[in-house]
């Protein structure tokens, strides 16, 4: 996908509205996880340069379409501010803030500006036409760059880029674009792909997809015992969806599909309290939960990951939460931060469990997308890659 970027255009001394994705774990007006607001900086400091006057639209959270202080995106016009060692002006009327600055001639070089969370308007979630054009207005170019939100046919991901007369793409949303290609399109082989989580029903698609292109696909957390029970493996009072179960054969049938052979059970609650005990899968009891993935299985999974040539990484291998569940997700992630593969992970767990582990600087790419991310290596289209395509197809640049 070859989309103008944001460096195509003459923006010196113009009004550049942005959307980006700041939706943000915050705890008591904290930050929790800075990576998106770090990610989008590049773009606004590219802006600051040119001597552009910066609008910066996004969601925070699911309000629903009504204006609940609960999301506000104030917090992030602070840490923003932190980032870019610049002032961030936070627009909460941001249409009497449209009507003065379209009377005004002026556009204010060097200005940075965030717009409360678009989600407070009842037209975001519902695609509004109008909502859409009115953000377009905004400015003279409208620019994507909340790859988080690309799954999502909203106003400011959808209608807004139909609307906009000149659309490009922010270097975030570039490089994104770029790395997951990197890693699904012309991967280096073997492609190596490490799923976990707990559900195979959220995870079905991603497997299905990825067996058209990957070598070989390690499971493990929680789905991984849909897999374990299609072969016959006891897994005690484990998590299970057997209505998953025929598909689940039919991929085990591919031969590249490899699950654990021993595994860790939790003895007593399952919490910082319990134990893990080691079982090989035959073994597990009938009152026995299963909560990762055992150390064989850990060298096992290690030793392909070495000899991979692309690893892609989504879900953790067991509850990493608590330290003696989270053995397997330890050994593996730190497997794939020190191969010498193009490794790319994503996905909102497996973000924490990055985190968790202190991994973020070991692997070559690490998305700022959950379910979009999830979405694209499933192979699905994403609306807001849909309507870029468009409106650069209608605009005569359809080189994609
Ligand atoms: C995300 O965090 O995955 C994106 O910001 C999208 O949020 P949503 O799932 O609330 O649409």
């Amino acid at each position: 996908m070859n989309f103008r970027t944001i460096e195509e255009f003459d923006i010196a001394r113009k009004r550049v509205v942005i959307r980006v994705d700041l939706n943000v774990p915050i705890r008591d007006e904290v930050i929790l996880n800075t990576a998106r607001v770090k990610a989008i900086i590049p773009t606004i400091e590219y802006c600051l340069r040119q001597h552009a006057e910066v609008v910066l639209l996004s969601h925070l959270g699911r309000p629903k379409g009504t204006c609940d202080p609960k999301f506000t995106l104030q917090p992030v016009a602070k840490e923003l501010e932190r980032f870019l060692n610049h002032p961030v002006e936070f627009v909460e009327d941001w249409r009497t803030w449209l009507r003065r600055s379209a009377d005004s001639e002026h556009v204010l070089d060097s200005r940075v500006q965030l717009v409360e969370n678009i989600r407070f308007e009842p037209g975001e979630e519902s695609n509004s036409n109008v909502l859409g054009e009115e953000l377009a207005s905004l400015g003279d170019l409208y620019v994507m760059e909340a790859f988080g939100t690309l799954h999502r046919a909203h106003a400011s991901t959808y209608k807004a880029v139909q609307a906009a007369r000149q659309v490009g793409i922010g270097f975030l949303l570039a490089q994104e674009l770029r790395m997951l290609s990197l890693a699904m399109v012309s991967p280096q082989r073997p492609l190596v792909v490490v799923i976990g989580g707990s559900k195979v029903s959220s995870k079905l698609k991603v497997v299905q997809h990825l067996l058209t292109q990957a070598d070989t696909i390690l499971i493990g957390g929680g789905m991984a015992n849909t897999f374990l029970l299609a072969m016959k493996h006891t897994i005690g009072t484990s998590l299970v969806e057997i209505e998953f179960l025929e598909e689940v054969s039919e991929m085990l049938s591919s031969g590249r599909i490899k699950v654990p052979h021993d595994v860790m059970v939790c003895d007593g609650s399952l919490d910082e309290h319990g134990k893990s005990i080691h079982r090989l899968v035959d073994e597990v009891k009938a009152q026995e939960m299963i909560v990762d993935i055992g150390p064989d299985t850990a060298r096992c999974y290690t030793k392909l990951i070495k000899q991979a040539g692309t690893v892609i990484w989504n879900g953790p291998m067991g509850v990493f939460e608590y330290d003696q569940f989270g053995e397997g997700t330890r050994v593996v992630g730190k497997a794939i931060g020190e191969s010498a593969a193009f490794t790319l992970a994503g996905g909102g767990e497996t973000i924490a469990a990055i985190d968790h582990n202190d991994l973020s600087q070991q692997l070559d790419y690490i998305s700022t997308g959950g379910g979009a991310f999830l979405e694209f290596i499933q192979g699905a289209t994403l609306p807001g890659i849909s309507a870029l395509r468009a409106h650069a197809c209608n605009n005569d640049r359809c080189r994609n």
